[in-house]
């Protein structure tokens, strides 16, 4: 008799570890790494009952953070966005995927319109803005497609699993002001990252 056992986590790093020391191509790498990540947001138990609520105190008490998985070239997180959660658009400077496993997130992309020449100063377009929901996987691409905001304007709780090649804990990075045109540097403390 076969015995199936639910995709966990541990599967998960393992067949990520194992990819990475592929070295991959881009395109290759996401196409993989995306079917592993869609079998771990499909499994409901994949991850623990307190990373899939809000931490509930401090200043983003309405959101939740937290390391599932600290590794040289991969880092893991599991992210929960209360009602009426949202951030700002923002950059990541790593290849990036992002599965939903439970609600729905707006997330919106922009595309940058400047040239880069000008140090601080960024001229960005939307490019589109989607309702990604549970079993969605969305791709971060260095350069090319890794500038969005994210936002819950749903009446409760929305879980995803981020999967990034860097550790985003004092990675430096960038926030776009879409009113003023600033990019303002910033790096996580901890694990409030997304
Ligand atoms: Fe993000």
């Amino acid at each position: 008799m076969i015995t199936r056992t639910a995709y966990d986590l541990d599967q998960f790093v393992a067949d990520m570890t194992a990819l990475l020391g592929t070295q991959p191509d881009q395109s290759d790498l996401f196409n993989r790494a995306a079917s592993y990540l869609e079998k771990l947001i499909g499994n409901p138990t994949a991850i623990p009952e307190q990373f899939r609520r809000p931490v509930g105190t401090g200043k983003r008490a309405n959101h939740g953070s937290y390391a599932l998985y600290r590794g040289e070239g991969l880092f893991v997180s599991a992210v929960v966005w209360g009602p009426g959660d949202r951030v700002g658009p923002h950059d990541h400077q790593t290849w990036g995927l992002i599965g939903v496993m439970d609600n729905a997130i707006q997330e919106t992309r922009y595309r940058r319109m400047d040239d880069r020449d000008k140090d601080g100063f960024a001229v960005l377009e939307q490019d589109r803005s989607v309702l990604v929901k549970p079993g969605d996987v969305s791709l971060l691409v260095p350069d090319i497609d890794e500038i969005h905001r994210m936002d819950n304007d749903s009446d409760r709780a929305t879980v995803e699993i981020h999967v990034y090649g860097k550790d985003l804990v004092d990675l430096p990075r960038h926030r776009y002001d879409l009113a003023t045109n600033r990019v303002i540097p910033f790096a996580s403390e901890r694990f409030d990252n997304c």
